[in-house]
């Protein structure tokens, strides 16, 4: 599949939709670039690959190695790669940092969470030359300042909240946004209200694409499994499987047989 560009993301507005998935390694960035449109290194590799409870203290420095990595796994494919918490408190320091990400990565843009609150930012980012994909709705690195995952647009004043946040991120420049964690015809709503592509994670299939968080969407991380998650294998089910057969073969001496020696 050739390498998507901004404009042709931008195409896929209201038409087929975007296929988002996030990647931290070349591994799995090798196996998910045939048939993913956009791979996310997501700072939710602080969780599922770092261990942590959550994604406040992924840095950028891992950032960039593991955006280097999926580079070289999928450099066929679209990449975007999260700012981490604290790494765009402000314009200086966020510009500083999404350079970082152009000079030493070869991704093509960053994502940014937060809503209208962060359109000057995010303005300041694309008028220098950097492509910026918004993140809105329910912010997981605001996880500890809201005291939990917190679902958005459960009344009127949310929507409308929501939709002048994915206004102002466009008008600022960004290209793309994700919106995570919103009751589904809100999200619906959000995505009708604005020109960009909008990829939804748990906020219904009324929007221009889905992301997931590729350990999930495996089954492969077992802590906690979102209610919006589908798992499309039992990823987990299946290495524990293997791997007792593993197990087995070596205690038994039937591996390696005579098929794997020299
Ligand atoms: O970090 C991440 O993986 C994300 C997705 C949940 C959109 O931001």
């Amino acid at each position: 599949m050739k390498k998507l560009t901004i404009g042709s993301i931008q195409k896929r507005k209201g038409a087929l939709p975007l296929v988002m998935l996030t990647a931290y390694d070349a591994l799995f960035a090798r196996i998910f670039s045939p048939s993913a449109d956009i791979l996310l290194v997501g700072d939710s590799l602080n969780m599922s690959f770092g261990g942590n409870a959550d994604t406040l203290s992924a840095t950028m420095d891992q950032m960039i190695y593991h955006t280097q990595a999926v580079c070289k796994g999928a450099p066929e494919t679209f990449i975007i790669t999260d700012m981490p918490f604290g790494t765009y408190t402000d314009n200086a320091t966020a510009l500083s940092n999404a350079i970082r990400v152009y000079r030493e990565t070869s991704a093509d843009a960053v994502k940014i969470e937060g809503g209208a609150d962060k359109a000057p930012l995010v303005h300041h980012l694309t008028s220098n030359g950097i492509a910026v994909c918004g993140h809105i709705g329910l912010l997981p690195q605001a996880v500890r300042a809201e005291g939990g995952y917190k679902v958005k647009g459960r009344n009127e004043h949310e929507a409308l909240s929501l939709i002048a946040d994915a206004q102002a991120i466009q008008q600022a420049g960004a290209f793309i946004l994700v919106i995570e964690g919103v009751i589904a015809e809100v999200a619906t709503r959000v995505a009708q209200s604005v020109s960009i592509p909008v990829i939804g994670i748990g906020a219904g299939n009324g929007v221009d694409g889905q992301v997931l968080v590729f350990s999930d969407m495996l089954g492969l991380y077992e802590p906690f499994v979102p209610k919006f998650v589908k798992q499309y294998m039992n990823g987990s089910g299946l290495v524990k499987e293997a791997l007792e057969q593993y197990v087995n073969e070596v205690q038994t001496r039937s591996f390696p047989d005579e098929n794997h020696i020299y």
